[in-house]
Parts: structure tokens; C-alpha cells; sequence
């Protein structure tokens, strides 16, 4: 695929997600790391963190071979709660939502009709989006 954002997309759905990592390297976010797992509850918005980000928008498109990761993902309509043991685990990544904390902007509200800062210009030159 050409000129394709290839990581995971940013979203959020009306499933409970549960998803972790066996081994290998997750291509979305710096240190999943096998063994480890995330739950991004419903409609809790979620994607590639900074660097997945910015790698994935810079780097020169072309082949890339698949390293043979692999990871698992549950998806429920019910509610899933962390246990008391892994809220106090100590490789709990309290912080897991700093990995947002520096995206840039991109996306302006409706007044801005969802057309990308930076390049407004360009799209409104273009004649839309
Ligand atoms: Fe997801």
C-alpha cells in the first residue's frame, strides 16, 4: 500500500478491548512488550503513541517484512475491571496515557470542517478537504 498510515489507526469503539502481547514487537506503541497487556475500555480513544506516530508519518514508505509478532485481542460488549493485583502491580504503566501527551494537533473541530492544520491552505486551494 502506498501513501498509508500502516500502525494501528486511532479510535475507539462500543467494545471493551483486552489485548496482549506473546511475543515479538507490537508496531504500535514503544515498550509492549511481551507478556504485557493493555484494556482500553469502551470508547475510551486509543492508538500509537508518540514515536509509532512520527516514525510512521516520516519514514520513506517501502517494503517492510513482518518480524512474526504475535498478539492477542478480546473484545467484549461487557465491562472488564482490572483486578486488585494488577492495579498494584509495580510494572503497572500508571502514566499509559503520557503516550498522547505530545501528539500534534492535527484535526481542527467543526468550525474548521475537519480539514488538517498546516494544511488548510492546501485544501482549501484544492477546493475541499
Ligand atoms: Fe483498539
Amino acid at each position: 500500500m502506498d501513501h498509508t498510515f500502516r500502525p494501528p489507526y486511532y479510535h475507539r469503539n462500543v467494545m471493551n478491548e483486552f489485548m496482549g502481547m506473546i511475543h515479538g514487537k507490537y508496531d504500535a506503541k514503544e515498550g509492549f512488550l511481551p507478556g504485557g497487556s493493555s484494556l482500553h475500555s469502551c470508547m475510551s480513544p486509543h492508538g500509537p503513541d508518540l514515536t509509532t506516530f512520527e516514525k510512521a508519518t516520516n519514514e520513506t514508505l517501502g517494503p517492510v517484512k513482518f518480524d512474526g509478532g504475535l498478539a492477542f485481542m478480546f473484545e467484549t460488549c461487557y465491562s472488564l475491571n482490572m483486578t486488585e493485583w494488577a492495579l498494584q502491580a509495580p510494572h503497572l504503566e500508571s502514566d499509559y496515557e503520557r503516550c498522547w501527551a505530545n501528539l500534534p494537533k492535527l484535526f481542527v473541530g467543526p468550525e474548521g470542517n475537519g480539514k488538517v492544520e498546516g494544511k488548510k491552505a492546501d485544501a482549501d486551494a484544492a477546493g475541499g478537504v
